[in-house]
């Protein structure tokens, strides 16, 4: 079977319905949603902020180590089943803390599943802890030196939550950090905001690959400069329909951008909100955009180019397509 690599996928963003009111159940909490067909039904977003306001009270359900280890491994059985081979999973570390949960507790119960990913589903897996952009630099540091602390395998840093009118630049001194710990570096830029937070994140934080990234159309120079440099884009299609940030799955840059050279990638992001994982959203781009086998097949070599696997993993995982 041809391999994929998904690059950008929120695990709380993987957190379903069902498994909310599992959750809810075995936590003895009260949901404020009568049923999942009620909590599915504040599933229509105007923006960003609309959806993270809702993400981010969902969270409350995960509070033992089981249950971030039992969201984890959820994620990965729907991973596989969709052809990811290799996953590099964001976790929003003080979305965690900030409510009480103890950063250990969270951190393991996300390593207990990853540890085993590629036993259990034949992913290998890595974990990229993304540092919340509406927070201060200073929660943003105290976060990393928690990660750090807890001995949980951490593949890299990352950026995300409200992009527009919390600058890049702030978090320069973790990014820096993290970089000389030897560890790898991604930002969300360009989701909502214009060209300028994709620069600001290559200019200020140095980041490896842009999140979403999209909104650099019309930018000549910087898409240029995306080609030169070879920065991947992990692009979530799904998601930006859903989010409003693209009107319509035909008009989504997606196809464009991959025809001017840039390394863009397919990702799902929150697939539990924005209808989709990874399979989902290469269908709906396949149809929407008519894309051909031979760009579908790049774009799933450009998501094993733009991993963070080993050299070996990689051409193993692209000789599936071979
Ligand atoms: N953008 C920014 N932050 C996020 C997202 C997103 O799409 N999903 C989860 N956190
Ligand atoms: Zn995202």
């Amino acid at each position: 079977m041809t391999a994929w690599a998904e690059l950008h996928v929120h695990l709380e963003g993987t957190l379903e319905p069902e498994l909310i009111f599992a959750l809810a159940r075995r936590n003895g909490l009260t949901l404020p949603y009568a049923d999942i067909a009620e909590l599915r039904s504040r599933y229509e977003f105007g923006d960003l902020q609309e959806f993270l306001d809702l993400y981010y009270a969902n969270m409350t359900v995960l509070q033992h180590r089981e249950d971030f280890a039992d969201l984890t491994d959820a994620y990965l059985a729907r991973a596989a089943r969709a052809g990811v081979r290799r996953a590099e999973v964001f976790f929003d570390l003080q979305a965690h803390t900030g409510r009480g949960v103890p950063a250990a507790t969270a951190l393991e119960g996300v390593n207990d599943a990853l540890s085993r990913s590629y036993d259990r589903h034949g992913v290998s897996s890595g974990l990229i802890v993304t540092l919340l952009r509406h927070l201060s630099a200073e929660s943003a540091m105290e976060a990393y030196e928690q990660a750090r602390a807890s001995g949980v395998p951490m593949l890299g840093i990352g950026l995300c939550s409200t992009e527009v009118g919390n600058p890049a630049i702030r978090f320069k001194a973790v990014f820096d950090r993290a970089r000389a710990d030897g560890l790898h570096t991604v930002a969300h830029a360009g989701e909502e905001g214009d060209a300028s937070y994709v620069r600001d994140v290559l200019d200020a934080l140095r980041v490896e690959r842009v999140d979403h990234g999209v909104r650099v159309v019309g930018d000549l120079a910087l898409i240029q400069r995306l080609v030169d440099e070879r920065i991947p884009l992990t692009v979530c299609p799904l998601s930006n329909v859903r989010l409003k940030g693209v009107a319509d799955l035909t008009e989504h840059p997606l196809a464009d951008l991959l025809r001017s050279g840039v390394r863009v990638t397919v990702n799902s992001d929150d697939p539990a909100y924005f209808g989709g994982y990874l399979d989902d959203n290469v269908e709906a781009v396949r149809r929407a955009l008519d894309l051909t086998d031979d760009e579908i097949r790049t774009l799933a070599l450009n998501s094993i180019e733009a991993s963070f696997a080993s050299a070996g993993e990689k051409q193993q995982l692209a000789s599936t397509w071979a």
